[in-house]
């Protein structure tokens, strides 16, 4: 903790709440789950809410609750069909994990979502910062739900440097967070946060003129807000390069590929894949331009320009512009290109399939964008 950083007195903390709360319940955001204390409709927008956009998450929270609308409708749910409410969300290890914690619920607590933070914790897929939420919402256990937002607020109001991007760093505010934190509305109180640092305590310019905490906050008094906080930087995600082959067969219909049962994207779909080399991928890149095509579109591409030699396909001598998608640590990098076979294809967990069909399967967000790409560019 900072130097100046002194311990609040009683009544500040006194103070400080009733202030807070105040303020959280003439200006909280309206959200689907904040009219509910069922912990299963709590645990399920926790869930949707890391790594997403509030905004985005409500129309997927609605849909989820009208298709699963109890625990043991999700622990008996089809995965394909999960992960088909679940498209477009990102990071489907999520959905995965929800099903697998809903069947511990089911068999080891008897149905019954579990009421201690050491519990909640043992579900799949639950870390301290969502047993926080759940404990303290559902269940008004007196526990900080602390992620990157609360320990920007927290730096700024405490006056604390530890290095937020650092996992040991956490405890510091957990510490600092458990000694103001509401016993009668803990809840409401962590929701509080979430909603200053979303609007107030924002990572860039923080409104502190529309702050309730500023009386409190040791950066405000010090005018030290641009210091706060103090985050070493991340690894910049690592690049990947890849060829993706649309191929058409002769009745109109696309090649697509399931994905292993293990690792990212598991058991997804979606066009064929071949990674490259970064030189690989911007010589095909500069080679294929519009630039550099000559003629007919739908000639043989020459063996220099091939893009997928193993396939028997009359490739478009260009490709169809590229594609990139970050998932947490990589950076794909996807070069588009089409191609109509010249024999059949067999190839293992694959499938042929129309493009008005392509809602019947699963599809990331990558592949959706590689449909976008594709039906923008293509010469049909
Ligand atoms: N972000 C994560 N959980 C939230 C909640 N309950 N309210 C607002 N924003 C959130």
């Amino acid at each position: 903790m900072n130097d100046q950083e002194k311990q609040w007195q009683a009544q500040e903390i006194t103070d400080f709440q009733t202030i807070f709360l105040k303020w959280y319940y003439q200006n909280k955001r309206y959200l689907p789950w904040r009219t509910t204390t069922n912990p299963y409709q709590i645990w399920i927008s926790e869930i949707m809410s890391q790594q997403t956009r509030i905004e985005t998450v409500v129309g997927y929270y609605h849909r989820f609750m009208e298709k699963y609308p109890t625990i043991e409708a999700l622990a008996q749910a089809e995965e394909s069909e999960l992960l088909k409410v679940w498209e477009g969300l990102g990071y489907y290890s999520r959905a995965r994990n929800l099903q697998i914690a809903a069947q511990q619920v089911m068999t080891t607590f008897a149905g019954e979502f579990p009421a201690t933070i050491t519990e909640i914790q043992s579900l799949k897929g639950i870390g301290p910062y969502t047993a926080g939420a759940i404990g303290s919402i559902a269940f008004s256990l007196p526990e900080p739900a602390i992620d990157g937002n609360l320990m920007r607020v927290g730096s700024r109001l405490f006056g604390i440097d530890a290095d937020i991007a650092k996992a040991s760093s956490r405890k510091v505010f957990d510490q600092a967070f458990r000694e103001i934190i509401s016993t009668e509305s803990p809840g409401d109180m962590n929701q509080a946060f979430m909603d200053l640092g979303a609007s107030v305590c924002t990572p860039k310019q923080p409104d502190c003129n529309n702050c309730p905490l500023s009386k409190f906050c040791y950066a405000y008094k010090t005018d030290t807000q641009e210091k706060y906080p103090v985050k070493t930087k991340k690894e910049p995600p690592k690049d990947v390069y890849y060829f993706v082959a649309v191929i058409e067969n002769a009745v109109g219909e696309l090649l697509i590929v399931q994905r292993p049962t293990q690792g990212l994207l598991a058991n997804m779909w979606h066009f064929p894949l071949e990674e490259v080399s970064k030189v690989a991928f911007l010589e095909m890149k500069e080679k294929m331009t519009p630039q550099n095509q000559q003629g007919d579109l739908f000639l043989v591409a020459e063996e220099e320009v091939e893009p997928f030699p193993e396939f028997p396909v009359v490739w478009q001598k260009r490709h169809l512009g590229e594609v990139t998608h970050v998932f947490s640590h990589l950076k794909w990098h996807l070069l588009l290109f089409y191609g109509r076979t010249k024999e059949e294809i067999q190839l293992e967990n694959s499938q042929w399939l129309k493009p008005l069909d392509f809602s019947q399967v699963v599809f990331p967000t990558m592949q959706q964008k590689l449909v976008k790409q594709w039906l923008e560019n293509v010469n049909h």
